[in-house]
């Protein structure tokens, strides 16, 4: 197992990476002073794998359980779903020191994060990811959300877990689309702090699409350590947190050009490819580490270049995503593999020209 600290002083907490660790989660909790009840949050796909495992050592421990579980998916991160589970916390009688688990991907994290950091302002939240996104992103840096309407992500609080729980044996069920779509946020990691680590995916990525366990624990471990040192520096998300959205900014356009129906991690993993072709031209970044990060990205089966969708139309889209400051479109660029910096003075024509593939 491997151990990374979130530094944030009194709202500090750990992030145990490893396997079988969903067992033991309630000994932890125990350990750390909580009793009587606890609840978990899940999803309708999760609940029959992993809910029982969980809740068995809760009970171990002496906790008596609740499971609360939402339909799987996106479209669930709802104010009407919190609504229901702010409803199923009365009904037990949740107390301020009922810890709430959330047991499932990024959608349960937000959800049931929001409904912690809201119900009776705020009760205990753990954080029990099993996607691989979730162990990497979402889980980590206290971000909770639901989406209302048109508004994705805008309903929120900033709330810390008191611990984090990523049992690696979890993604051993998890569709093959899922981890390759969360590797884009772990090479983005790699690519804008740590030069070592991107090397280390390089020589492991096909072992890691092949749930090698040794190198899954390193991976998660790694990155996760990647966006703790960011958070601990930028809690609440003033800037420096921003070289997180490496290959976001033209990302998100293409997520919103094709109407959804380009994942978040292609997309990113597209926009990481013209924010490195970016960099090239303007003469920061070597070609030869263009081609490096082109290759992981195509290795960890995921796209790196734009399909048919109208140029124009994401060059508009780029204009409207909530990143832009002061009508400028920011970007995260690299100086080397390791090494970003954020800049909102990229002249358009030669966005244009790498979109069109020039
Ligand atoms: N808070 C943050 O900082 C932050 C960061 C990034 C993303 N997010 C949010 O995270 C969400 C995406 O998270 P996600 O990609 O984990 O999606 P998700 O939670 O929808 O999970 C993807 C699918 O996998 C299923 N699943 C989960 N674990 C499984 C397992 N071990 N085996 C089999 N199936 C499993 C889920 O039921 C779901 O159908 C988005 O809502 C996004 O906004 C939040
Ligand atoms: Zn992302």
């Amino acid at each position: 197992m491997q151990n990374v600290k979130v530094g944030l002083g009194a709202n500090s907490y750990e992030i145990r990476v490893g396997s079988g660790l969903l067992s033991e989660a309630g000994l932890w909790l125990k350990e750390a002073g909580y009793a009587g009840k606890a609840v978990i949050i899940t999803d309708t796909t999760v609940k029959p794998l992993y809910a029982g495992v969980l809740g068995q050592g809760l009970q171990r421990a002496g906790f008596s359980v609740k499971v609360m579980e939402v339909p799987a998916g996106e479209e669930q991160k709802t104010l009407e779903n919190a609504g229901r589970l702010y409803d199923g916390l009365n009904d037990i009688l949740a107390e301020r020191t009922t810890p709430v688990l959330a047991l499932g991907g990024g959608v349960i994290g937000d959800l049931a994060g929001f409904v912690a950091a809201t119900f009776m302002r705020g009760v205990p939240l753990v954080q029990v990811p099993t996607t691989l996104l979730a162990m990497v992103d979402s889980s980590i840096g206290g971000k909770t959300a639901v989406d209302h309407g048109s508004l994705k992500n805008v309903i929120g609080a900033f709330y810390q877990p008191k611990l984090v729980v990523a049992d690696i044996d979890t993604l051993k069920t998890l569709p093959e689309a899922e981890l390759s779509n969360a590797m884009a946020e772990v090479i983005k990691s790699a690519a804008v702090k740590d030069g070592d680590f991107f090397d280390f995916l390089i020589n492991n990525v096909k072992k890691a699409r092949g749930i090698y366990p040794p190198v899954l624990e390193k991976i998660i471990a790694a990155t996760a350590k990647i966006k703790a040192g960011i958070v601990e520096k930028d809690e609440k998300e003033a800037g420096l947190r921003e070289v997180l959205n490496f290959g976001h900014t033209v990302g998100h356009a293409v997520e919103a050009v094709s109407g959804f129906r380009i994942r978040h991690g292609q997309a990113v993993a597209i926009g990481m490819v013209a924010a490195a072709k970016i960099s090239s031209r303007l003469g920061l970044l070597d070609n030869v580490e263009v081609t490096r990060l082109e290759k992981l990205i195509r290795e960890a089966g995921l796209p790196v270049r734009i399909p048919e969708l109208d140029k124009k139309k994401l060059i508009q889209a780029m204009g409207h995503d909530k990143k832009v400051r002061q009508g400028k479109v920011r970007f995260v660029l690299l100086k080397s593999i390791g090494e970003a910096f954020v800049t909102d003075n990229v002249p358009s024509a030669l966005v244009e020209e790498v979109l069109s593939g020039e």
